[in-house]
């Protein structure tokens, strides 16, 4: 443990952070999901804690206890996590999009249970793109406001990042190439590519989560006393 943050390093701030894979509900019992474990969105918002913030864990469901000191927003679906975006940023000072979330929701959810067909060989689920969070968010950035994100590619990460950084308004992209094995997804290490405004990229040694969180927490409080 590096203990970074002796300082209070975000002192007074209002950091928001979702974690988790949001759900997708097809019918009562079913549900569209990913393989997103939380454990890379609650290791930033432990860090935030650590660092002084006052915290929001907007997260999907995961098996994990949410880091002690934060406020625990629960939600489930991608819809229902951008209204709790919206709401909890109005107040914030920094967004943490940790969040996997679901690219695509159905149409419609079934009322009852979705039943087979005698002799069907084939089903077809009707889906429509979800909101993007972080554009929305992106329409609403106060000047004073810092917002994170996070990509997982599995190739051309940085022209892939960059795009996405621009097209978020984002302060700050921690991309991950998720082709490689140990890293990411439900892994407890990562490594990650910071990518920032000014094209300057740096790339983290393969290590846990929680150091990964620091380093990030790190460049946003920076981030934050430069604005
Ligand atoms: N994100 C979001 N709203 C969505 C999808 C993603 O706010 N509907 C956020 C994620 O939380 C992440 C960032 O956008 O911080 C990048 O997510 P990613 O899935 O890598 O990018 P997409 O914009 O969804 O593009 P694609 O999956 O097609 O590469
Ligand atoms: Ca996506």
């Amino acid at each position: 443990d590096l203990n970074l943050f002796q300082a209070p390093i975000l002192k007074g701030k209002r950091v928001v952070v979702t974690a988790g894979g949001t759900r997708e509900r097809l019918d009562p019992v079913r549900f569209l999901s990913n393989d997103s474990s939380g454990k890379m969105g609650y290791a930033v918002a432990a860090a935030a804690v650590a660092a002084g913030a006052d915290v929001t864990l907007i997260t999907a469901p995961t098996r994990l206890d949410p880091p002690v000191g934060t406020k625990v927003v629960p939600i489930e679906s991608t819809t229902e996590l951008r209204d709790a975006v919206i709401t909890a940023y109005q107040r914030a000072d920094a967004l943490v999009m940790a969040a996997a979330v679901a690219d695509f929701q159905p149409l419609q959810m079934a009322d009852q249970k979705i039943k087979k067909t005698p002799g069907e060989t084939e089903f077809t689920l009707r889906l429509q793109p979800t909101p993007d969070i972080l554009q929305e968010v992106a329409a609403i950035k106060q000047p004073h406001q810092v917002t994170v994100g996070f990509a997982a590619e599995t190739q051309d990460l940085l022209a892939n990042g960059q795009k996405k950084l621009e097209a978020k308004h984002l302060d700050l992209l921690a991309a991950n190439d998720v082709s490689q094995a140990g890293i990411g997804f439900n892994s407890d290490d990562n490594q990650v590519t910071f990518i920032q405004p000014n094209g300057v990229t740096d790339q983290t040694p393969k290590t846990s989560k929680k150091l990964i969180a620091q380093a990030l927490i790190k460049r946003l409080a920076e981030t934050l006393a430069s604005k």
